[in-house]
């Protein structure tokens, strides 16, 4: 059969003939010109264009600031791009809520990334002790000029491991590489070690003076960066006596405030149910960053998981405690980032963001990083254990209704009146609209 909705060469086709074939086979007149709606001007649309494959449209996400971020004393506006209402507001609201009460510290535990070839290799385990140093000292010396610059930097390869994997095959082996990468996230900078390194234990086999006959059968499987990056780790932290912990609003005492929060975060360590939704929050904040800065969010997603099961059971990322008089909340994650390479500099935003985040280095970015997602987490459960989250909510929600309904300024300042403290639903805000026009 031949079905037009199927196409060779795709890739092939300039920009308007890719368009012009989504708009004959999939799209409506007027949903084809959305695509060309967002385009930027020659080189940038160039920049933009050369970041991926296929591409048919710009896919613009706002951009906002959350201002009043106090990390480890110095003052930060905070650039954080996400579609969700709420966000922006909630890290303001928490940075501005602990402006006072002496900001954000944090500290980066360690910022080491790691890296693994896997082989077959016909020799026994029990021989790695004896091999290994020599096995070190030859794919060292043979990626020497690949290392050079990172290892300039203060960066380069760390440490390597020669593990038996039996549970997977009696042959199977793995090199786990741990590296430094300064201010790069550090990606291809590994993967380009890694499969030197392949490559060089391929050819160790076949000509090593130390190997037997019987150990020259090695086939490497495969050379990657892992991004679990358990040793890749900052913990942010806030902590004020209890008594001013006050929620103005809120009905609550601030003891009481601190002791349901305690109880919130404490069921979001044991419950996982629970733990997936608080760990969302605190992502909020930290995509948004990560996202603002150019950095690989799915990186920074997959490895936050990761580390929030690393016990076998998935838990909360954030602990909270009280002394006797004093609340102190604390979030340990890895955030494995750069702050040059990758889109950092190529994306004109990315690039902005670091600037008004004075040009951090890649640790102080984690910092700052892992402030947004306690700001995030802070925020959300003082409205769960308080107020509830729809009250916020729905204020965001009717901007975005009325702003899908082209509502004037005078039809918004009449619905604001009118739904406060009323439920907000698509239909109810149009029927409203629609009773004023
Ligand atoms: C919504 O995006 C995030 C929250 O659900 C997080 C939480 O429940 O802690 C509000």
């Amino acid at each position: 059969m031949n079905d037009p909705k199927r196409i060779n060469g795709f890739s092939r086709l300039d920009k308007a003939s890719r368009r012009n074939w989504l708009r004959e086979q999939f799209l409506d007149t007027e949903a084809a010109t959305v695509l060309s709606q967002f385009d930027v001007d020659g080189a940038l649309q160039e920049v933009l264009d050369n970041f991926s494959e296929n591409t048919v449209a710009n896919f613009p996400m706002p951009f906002g600031v959350a201002p009043n971020f106090i990390v480890n004393g110095k003052t930060y506006a905070v650039p954080m791009v996400i579609e969700e209402s709420s966000v922006v507001a909630a890290a303001s609201a928490a940075a501005k809520y602990w402006m006072p009460r002496g900001g954000f510290g944090a500290e980066v535990l360690s910022a080491e990334k790691l890296g693994q070839v896997h082989f077959r290799w016909s020799g026994s385990p029990e021989r790695r002790a004896a091999l290994l140093p020599s096995l070190c000292t030859r794919v060292r010396a043979q990626t020497a000029h690949l290392t050079e610059r990172m290892d300039a930097r203060g960066g380069g390869v760390r440490n390597i491991v020669w593990k038996h994997l039996p549970e997977i095959a009696p042959d199977c082996y793995q090199l786990l590489v741990s590296f430094g990468t300064a201010d790069s996230m550090g990606a291809n900078f590994i993967n380009t070690v890694l499969e030197a390194y392949g490559q060089e234990l391929r050819r160790w086999a076949t000509d090593s003076p130390e190997l037997t006959d019987d150990e020259r059968d090695l086939e490497v499987i495969m050379a990657i960066l892992s991004n679990h990056t358990p040793n890749c780790v900052v913990r942010a932290w806030v902590s004020c006596p209890i008594e001013q912990m006050n929620v103005p609003g809120s009905g609550v005492d601030a003891a009481d405030f601190a002791r349901r929060f305690k109880l919130a975060v404490d069921i979001a360590r044991q419950d996982t149910y629970r733990a997936v939704t608080h760990n969302k929050g605190i992502m909020n904040g930290v995509d948004a960053v990560v996202l603002a800065t150019g950095n690989d969010f799915r990186a920074i997603e997959a490895a936050a998981h990761a580390f929030a099961a690393q016990d076998g059971t998935y838990r909360s990322l954030s602990r909270c405690r009280l002394t006797s008089d004093t609340f102190h909340f604390e979030l340990t994650l890895p955030l494995a980032l750069g702050t040059v390479g990758g889109l950092t500099k190529l994306h004109p935003l990315a690039n902005l963001s670091l600037q008004l985040l004075g040009q951090p280095s890649a640790e102080e970015l984690m910092c700052v990083m892992a402030a947004a997602g306690l700001a995030q987490n802070f925020a959300a459960l003082r409205s769960l254990v308080t107020t509830g989250i729809q009250k916020g909510h729905m204020k965001m929600h009717l901007q975005n209704i009325l702003s899908s309904l082209n509502a004037t300024t005078e039809e918004r300042t009449q619905a604001e009146c009118h739904f406060n403290g009323k439920t907000v639903s698509h239909h109810a805000v149009r029927a409203f609209v629609e009773s004023m026009r």
